[in-house]
């Protein structure tokens, strides 16, 4: 009988074998257990070392800051992910994620965009006292915010407010530079003309693409501005756009974007499901919620006790994982939003607010966990971490 034709190929026979063996008595995988480890730490690792490779000013209170791996790697990731920088700011060590303002497609750097935040801890340490060559330790990149061929649709309409841009600029720059069959409309809400992030090369780039609609929309324009001025309301969205349906939408933003914007969208008869937003840390203001317990003040405080050790005092006003880390505990956190369950504390005693929205598992619910970034002191808590 002849030979099949497989069977003429160098090898065959040891394969053959081998899996005439592995039928009859089972695989042992485990001998591939390093090298399988090696690469999901090459593809995930939850801590790398990146240098500021350069600094670029974009306007009066934004800057890109450029980083390198240490040691030339920097893991792939999707346009519209994050990571998370973890730091000593101001004596406390904490974190934040920054959304990477670069393209996937750029495989040399991340770039972050920051934002100065009035009093804020973080941004104003990354934007005055980190320079050129400096080191920073980040998680790797992180998130769910991102274009998926398979759900979402070809054509995108992109809200932003202020800073919330970056995940959108990843995605722009992607589209463009890999020439991508997809349509992008950024709607972006700045408070006034200088503080438009990325202004000059968005109007560049839709000039330039014909898939790419940039609307800028400044709350208070300069004298003789001809551009959209005030909110980015369902009027001026359905007026750029014409039909609404077949698009899908992504919000980034603080809370106050998503509490006028969604409505707006909802009018336009947008579905929910059709609605995309990205985390975008806990809500500023908390006590101004609808569900806020009235009797309880922002600048109460409450004694928290940690894992049977001392008491350490808790604002109401601010998450629980604020108030650890200004303690020196160290909770593990990427997100700070409720979405990556990194930070989750069991609550032994006592009563936390905890905004409407934020996915807890049932299970959680049941036995008393939290997401610290998201979670209020409402009385003295004793709580596990
Ligand atoms: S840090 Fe992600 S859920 Fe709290």
């Amino acid at each position: 009988m002849s030979k099949a034709i497989f069977e003429e190929f160098d090898g065959y026979q040891g394969i053959a074998d081998e899996i005439t063996f592995s039928r009859k008595h089972g695989t042992d995988y485990t001998i591939y257990r390093d090298s399988v480890n090696q690469q999901i730490n090459l593809l995930h690792p939850s801590r790398m070392t990146l240098r500021v490779s350069d600094i670029i000013d974009e306007t009066p209170s934004t800057k890109t800051l450029r980083l390198v791996s240490q040691d030339g790697y920097l893991p792939p990731f999707l346009a519209g992910q994050y990571i998370a920088l973890f730091l000593d700011a101001k004596g406390v060590r904490t974190s934040r994620p920054y959304s990477i303002s670069s393209p996937p497609n750029q495989t040399g750097y991340y770039d972050i965009t920051v934002r100065r935040v009035e009093a804020g801890r973080v941004s104003t340490y990354l934007l005055d006292e980190v320079g050129r060559g400096d080191a920073l330790e980040s998680s790797g990149p992180a998130g769910h915010f991102y274009f998926n061929p398979v759900f979402h649709d070809r054509t995108m309409v992109c809200l932003a407010g202020g800073s919330g841009i970056t995940p959108f600029m990843s995605m722009i720059r992607e589209v463009v530079e890999c020439g991508l069959d997809r349509t992008l409309y950024l709607f972006h809400g700045s408070k006034t003309l200088d503080e438009a992030i990325f202004y000059d090369e968005l109007c560049a780039v839709s000039k330039r693409f014909e898939n790419i609609f940039y609307v800028p929309v400044i709350e208070h324009p300069p004298e003789g501005y001809e551009g959209a001025k005030g909110l980015m309301t369902g009027t001026l969205i359905r007026k750029t756009l014409g039909d609404p349906r077949e698009k899908t939408f992504y919000l980034c933003g603080p809370q106050g974007m998503y509490d006028f914007c969604v409505p707006e969208l909802e009018v336009l008869d947008i579905p929910l499901r059709k609605i995309r937003k990205e985390v975008y840390g806990p809500p500023a203001r908390i006590w101004e919620d609808p569900a806020w317990p009235r009797e309880i003040q922002a600048d109460d405080h409450f004694r928290v006790r940690v894992s049977g050790a001392d008491a350490i005092h808790a604002r109401a006003g601010e998450p629980l994982l604020t108030a650890l880390e200004n303690a020196g505990l160290r909770v593990p956190a990427l997100c700070r939003s409720g979405e990556c369950s990194m930070c989750r504390i069991k609550i032994l005693s006592g009563k936390v607010f905890q905004p409407a929205g934020v996915p807890v598992r049932k299970s959680d619910r049941q036995f008393r966990y939290v997401h610290a970034c998201v979670s209020y002191p409402l009385e003295d808590l004793e709580i596990l971490v």
